[in-house]
Order: C-alpha cells, then sequence, then structure tokens
C-alpha cells in the first residue's frame, strides 16, 4: 500500500516536470500582417497559464525589428526567481526577467533576444511579442544652450534635443505609478527613432544616458495615457559641470507617504533635479557628513544661480529651508545626504524662527522675469519669546507699482515698519529689530518683474558687544554698495548680473502644462 502511494506521486512528480521543450535557437520575423501577434509556445494565448517548461534546456530567441517598427512584449514568468530567463535589449546585455510582472518591454530595431537556461527546476514561462509601425507623430526640436535644461512629459512628440556638445538625459521617479512603466519609452542616440538605441527612461535612473553625439530623440509610447509627471529633462554636458549621475525626483500626491531628496555621492558628484510650481520645503537632516558641501541651485548649475551651499558648519541653522524656482537641483560632492522634502510650510515649521537661524526669503521665480513674484511671508518666534531679526533686503525689483514690505511686531505692536517702492528703494544696510513676529510682504500688482530677496538672521541675545549699533530697532553693518540704476533695480552686494529672462523655463511649462 505505502509503496503504491509513493509510486502515484513519483508519476505526479515526472508529469509535473515534463513541459515544453524549445528549440536552441530560433531566428524570428515580423509576420506580413503585424495585427498577429507571435506567441511562444505557438499555441498558448495570454488568457492561458503560462505552460511549464521542461528542465534542464537552454533556448535563444533572436527577434528581429525593422528600422520605422518597434516590439511590444509581454513576458508571462511564473517561476521561483529563475535567473536563467532573461531579455536583452538591442546591442545591450542579457537582463533578469521579474516573475509575475506582466508590463510590456519596448524593443526598438534591429533586434532583441530572448533568453532560457534552465537547471531542473520547474517553472512555467511564454511570451507574446506585437511589432509595430511607429506612428506618425510630431517632432519636438529642443535647442540645449550649454546652460539651461529642459524637461518633458510623456507625448505623442518625438522629441529630440540638440546640444552643443553631448546630451545628457536626466530620468524622473515615478512614485505614483509602476515604475516598470518607464520601459515603454526608448532614447535614441541621434536625431530620430532611427537611431541606435541607448537605453529607456527606466535605465536613465540607473544610470546616466549621454548621447554620444550632439543629438538625442526621446519617445514614450502612449504613456502620455498613464503618467503624468515629468518624466525627463536634458542638458548640454556642459550644464552638468561635474555630475556624473544625475536623476530627478517626483514625489508621491500622497504626501503622507514622505519624499526625501538622497544623493549617493561617495564615488563621485550628484545631483537630483526637481520640477514644481510650488516650492520645496527642505527639513533638518538627522545628520550631515564632514568634508561634504551640499549645493542648491535654481534654474541652472551656473554659480550665480547658487540659492544655498550647505556643510558640516552650518547646516544646523540653515533650516527648514524654502527653496523657490520651476527648477530646483541638489548637488552633492561627497559621502550621503538624505533630506525631506515637503511642498507644506507648516509641516517643515517654515514660519517658525530659532535661535540663531538664517533665512532666505526669496519670491517664486527669483532672478527671471515673471509674473509671479508675488510673496507673502510670515515668521514667528515660539510663544512668549522674542529675538533679534537682523536683516537685509539683498534684491529688490521694481515695476510700476511694485512694493515690498517689511513689518516686525512685539506683543502685537508694530515696531518696525518699511514699504520700499521705486521711489523708496532699500537700503544696502542691515536692520536689526527686536520682536516676536516680522512680515514680508512683495506685491506686483499685476506687473512681472524679477522678484527680491531677503535675507534673515534671529538671535535670542548675541549682540556682539564691538557692534556700534547694540539698540534694538537700529541701522548697522554696511553689507554692499548701494547704487540707484535707471533700471530701479537694487542690489546690495556685487553679484555677478541677474539672471536674464529665459526661454528655457517658459519652455519648462509649455512642456509640462499644454501637453
Ligand atoms: C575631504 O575633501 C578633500 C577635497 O575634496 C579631500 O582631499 C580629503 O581627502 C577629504 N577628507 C576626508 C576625510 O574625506
Ligand atoms: C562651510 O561653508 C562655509 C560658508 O561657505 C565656509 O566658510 C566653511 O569653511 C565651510 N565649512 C566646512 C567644514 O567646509
Ligand atoms: C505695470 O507697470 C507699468 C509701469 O511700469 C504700469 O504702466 C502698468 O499699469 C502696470 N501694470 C499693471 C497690470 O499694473
Amino acid at each position: 500500500m505505502l509503496s503504491t502511494v509513493f509510486l502515484l506521486a513519483t508519476l505526479a512528480a515526472s508529469a509535473a516536470a515534463d513541459g515544453y521543450s524549445c528549440a536552441r535557437n530560433t531566428l524570428i520575423n515580423p509576420p506580413q500582417d503585424l495585427s498577429k501577434p507571435y506567441y511562444y509556445p505557438e499555441t498558448w494565448r495570454e488568457n492561458m497559464e503560462p505552460p511549464q517548461y521542461a528542465p534542464n534546456q537552454k533556448c535563444n530567441w533572436k527577434i528581429n525589428v525593422p528600422q520605422g517598427m518597434y516590439a511590444t512584449v509581454i513576458f508571462y514568468k511564473k517561476t521561483k526567481y529563475e535567473i536563467g530567463i532573461q531579455c536583452a535589449y538591442p546591442g545591450k546585455d542579457l537582463e533578469y526577467i521579474n516573475d509575475y510582472e506582466q508590463s510590456p518591454y519596448i524593443f526598438t530595431s534591429p533586434q532583441f533576444q530572448v533568453d532560457l537556461k534552465v537547471g531542473d527546476k520547474p517553472g512555467a514561462f511564454s511570451f507574446k511579442v506585437v511589432w509595430s509601425k511607429y506612428p506618425p507623430g510630431s517632432a519636438m526640436n529642443i535647442e540645449l544652450d550649454g546652460i539651461h535644461s529642459i524637461s518633458g512629459v510623456a507625448s505623442s512628440f518625438y522629441t529630440t534635443y540638440t546640444a552643443i556638445n553631448q546630451v545628457m538625459i536626466v530620468g524622473f521617479s515615478v512614485p505614483d505609478v509602476d515604475t516598470n512603466l518607464l520601459r515603454q519609452s526608448a532614447i535614441y542616440d541621434g536625431d530620430s527613432v532611427n537611431a541606435k538605441f541607448l537605453g529607456n527612461l527606466f535605465d536613465a535612473l540607473e544610470g546616466q544616458i549621454v548621447s554620444t553625439g550632439n543629438k538625442l530623440t526621446i519617445y514614450t509610447f502612449g504613456l502620455e495615457n498613464q503618467v503624468d509627471n515629468t518624466l525627463f529633462m536634458g542638458l548640454d554636458t556642459k550644464a552638468a559641470g561635474d555630475i556624473e549621475q544625475y536623476t530627478g525626483l517626483n514625489c508621491p500626491v500622497d504626501r503622507t507617504r514622505g519624499c526625501s531628496i538622497i544623493l549617493h555621492s561617495y564615488f563621485y558628484a550628484t545631483a537630483e533635479a526637481r520640477i514644481s510650481r510650488q516650492p520645496d520645503y527642505l527639513m533638518l537632516p538627522d545628520s550631515f557628513p564632514y568634508n561634504a558641501t551640499l549645493k542648491i541651485y535654481g534654474e541652472t548649475l551656473q554659480d550665480s544661480s547658487l540659492f544655498a551651499a550647505v556643510n558640516k558648519s552650518n547646516y544646523q541653522t540653515m533650516f527648514p529651508m524654502k527653496v523657490t524656482n520651476s527648477l530646483k537641483i541638489y548637488h552633492l560632492d561627497h559621502d550621503i545626504v538624505s533630506i525631506d522634502v515637503t511642498n507644506n510650510a507648516d509641516e517643515a515649521k517654515w514660519s517658525t524662527v530659532y535661535d540663531g537661524r538664517n533665512i532666505k526669503v526669496q519670491s517664486m521665480d527669483y532672478g527671471r522675469t515673471s509674473f509671479y513674484q508675488d510673496t507673502m511671508e510670515t515668521f514667528t518666534t515660539e510663544p512668549n519669546t522674542q529675538m533679534y531679526f537682523k536683516f537685509n533686503v539683498k534684491y529688490f525689483d521694481v515695476n510700476g507699482p511694485t512694493s515690498l514690505a517689511i513689518k516686525v511686531y512685539n506683543n502685537a505692536k508694530i515696531v518696525y515698519s518699511e514699504t520700499y517702492t521705486a521711489t523708496n528703494l532699500p537700503t544696502p544696510y542691515n536692520v536689526r529689530v527686536y520682536g516676536d513676529k516680522m512680515d514680508i510682504n512683495y506685491q506686483t500688482f499685476g506687473n512681472y518683474t524679477q522678484g527680491f530677496e531677503v535675507n534673515i538672521v534671529t538671535t535670542k541675545n548675541d549682540i556682539p558687544s564691538n557692534d556700534p549699533t547694540n539698540a534694538p530697532s537700529a541701522i548697522s553693518t554696511v553689507v554692499g554698495t548701494f547704487t540707484k540704476g535707471t533700471t530701479l533695480k537694487y542690489e546690495s552686494t556685487t553679484k555677478a548680473g541677474i539672471r536674464q529672462f529665459s526661454v528655457f523655463s517658459v519652455l519648462i511649462f509649455a512642456l509640462l502644462f499644454i501637453l
């Protein structure tokens, strides 16, 4: 009796272990009728379970994709992490295919491979290939100037970047959808989809994609129906400076999931880009590495666009930080830094000051001609606490009725109030006022300007004894040379020119919002 049971069990096992045998080498061409997919095994269809394969076999499929076409492939793999089932993009190495994951792969011309090399562990595997002609679509041609970056979302356009040097592509994370969807994209090393395949936007998150020449094309295969985040950004390799790994960060729509800028720069400088019409509020990191500098830029990586430089000695005074501009760039030279980012000022405690805090207040499009510069900020001390608010107006751009009103309160009484306008430009001095609340209100009344910047330091009681102006509400230290130009622009420090109005940023919005 016992031996019969044993025999039956053995029979059942060997039946399960049977499975299909595949040919060692198979070369596949697209059918004449493109509406007919290729299925492997040929009798299998996607409404069925994937069939078991026989153990101990090696098979390879080379599948041709003629120019002007691409192949959409879905793998149905049910194994226990079988590493011997792989695929290879045109001209690339074999890579692992996930189990139970059926989001499509897109393979471009001239040929991709599927490879099965299994031992005696059982498993099931099948796949489906559909060849398609690239649909007609408009070309979007973007010229990169060696300074600015231009981003894009998924669209039906064939986007071609032309750089002065080479084109670097920054891939953005997609926290609200399955990252594997990014396989539905392709990046080509030239001015059309006929150029050599460089990788896709999934690959761009893992390693840097750079064109060999000065042109690079991106196509996103219907992703516009599935993802609406910024997906990529192109820049000239010269604009990227020393960055060797550059990615983009989208935060999840559900902000309770959190969002962090994490830069791994153990081996080389890395950077992360954020694109949003909202400011980034950065929270104090738990620690900061010795010997590393985090540089934060707005719009470009030029020195003139540097918003802040954070290091071990100053980091505890710099946060929370509000980073404005549509494109924010976080660059780390060494080590690792992780900073939580939110779009919620309260969550970041942005408006509460503490002893020794440095605050930089800039309008949203600071340094660029824009209609969106109006800014209102209120900073308060902890309840029943007073501090010195030491501040200066570092930059003030006026157009028509623009005004900048600064007020300091103590116990609800105004102790300092000044409104700067075209006829009352700010003075190049630090002002220090004792109080518990400070208001800053920059209004352009519908006009465009290049915005303003106010720097503030809040201190509890450290008035240096050598400071000649010890008294609250007094004017002290000259911080720069005051020049009243005919342009009615005011700058208190020697800045190397204010950034000019940029068509590039406008293009970012064209891409973000019009498409
Ligand atoms: C700090 O950085 C400098 C310059 O980048 C480098 O030469 C030095 O070895 C670094 N020191 C440590 C302790 O990492
Ligand atoms: C940190 O940055 C400040 C200002 O740029 C600089 O003066 C200081 O030397 C830096 N400290 C370190 C440890 O790099
Ligand atoms: C903008 O400023 C100009 C003067 O520079 C003024 O003539 C115009 O009315 C202002 N526009 C608005 C919308 O206020």
